[in-house]
């Protein structure tokens, strides 16, 4: 049973920040996703998950820290973490600058030991909603036991957030449009259907029997093999997952207002719209 006005949103790294220039933050892609928000947030509740971009990623490639629990460097700790609080303000700020309520909630506020807390997370995204705050979190450096600490990506909040409140429309943005079957051919996939173990059934459109992701040694989480990891765990638990092009977010609105759009739906085979 999907929560049918909650609408859980991932600006990607490589959406509001530029990759490969270190430490830059891409203004208009955070407005574009911002403007479109504007709309969304009329009909729905909102969540935002945020990535690392040139932020996070940069300092975690320097100070060799990943998704692994480990006892990093206690500098590359702070530094990451920094990196990310300010590649947050950033954001935050032009959201405030579009007139709407953003709240930050750090992961560690909701993640202890890589599990994330249902009752915290319930109430503050009940407590903020009803308020027209739209909480706001993003892919850190974060405690799990011990003296370790490891990177959670943002696609990883992403799952845990969906499979608690089930959103209606779990949506990723990156730089692309989608997945493709041959990226270099340009096959965009359409739809991919799993059932209920989250098992591939079939595609739309271009067809793919199997799916095949690419890596950039840039990203310590993972890339688009992350992305569709953590979409199987979504859709396997209701929520229909989109992978969209964040530098043309009116394709959300395409999606929700039931057009025809250009981006990946994965959803379960049962599942029709
Ligand atoms: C990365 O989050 C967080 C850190 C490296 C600290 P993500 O893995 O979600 O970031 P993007 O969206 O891929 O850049």
């Amino acid at each position: 049973m999907v929560n049918s006005n909650l609408v859980i949103i991932k600006m990607g790294g490589s959406v509001i920040t530029f990759k490969d220039k270190p430490l830059m933050p891409n203004i208009d892609g955070i407005e574009k996703i911002a403007n479109v928000v504007t709309e969304l947030r009329k009909r729905y509740k909102i969540i935002i998950v945020h990535g690392g971009g040139s932020f996070g990623h940069y300092w975690s490639v320097k100070y060799d820290m990943h998704t692994k629990p480990f006892p990093y460097s206690d500098e590359g700790i702070a530094v990451v973490h920094e990196s990310m609080i300010k590649l947050n303000h950033i954001l935050i700020d032009r959201f405030i600058k579009f007139n709407m309520k953003p709240y930050t909630l750090q992961p560690s506020t909701f993640v202890h030991n890589g599990m994330a807390d249902l009752n915290r997370v319930n109430e503050f995204v009940n407590i903020m909603t009803d308020n027209d705050l739209i909480p706001v979190t993003f892919g850190d450096v974060i405690h799990t036991s011990g003296n370790n600490f490891s990177i959670l990506s943002g696609d990883t909040i992403m799952s845990m957030l969906s499979t608690m409140l089930h959103p209606q429309y779990c949506i990723f943005t990156t730089n692309v449009d989608g997945l493709f079957g041959d990226f270099e051919k340009g096959d965009l996939i359409p739809k991919i259907y799993l059932d209920e173990n989250g098992e591939f059934i079939s595609s739309k459109g271009n067809t793919c029997s199997s799916v095949k992701t690419s890596n950039s040694s840039f990203d310590v989480t993972g890339g688009m093999k992350r992305k569709i990891f953590e979409a199987i765990r979504i859709v396997k638990s209701g929520s229909p997952v989109y992978l969209v092009n964040g530098f043309k977010p009116e394709r959300i609105l395409d999606i929700i207002n039931n057009r025809d759009y250009i981006g990946t739906c994965i959803r379960l085979d049962q599942q029709v719209k």
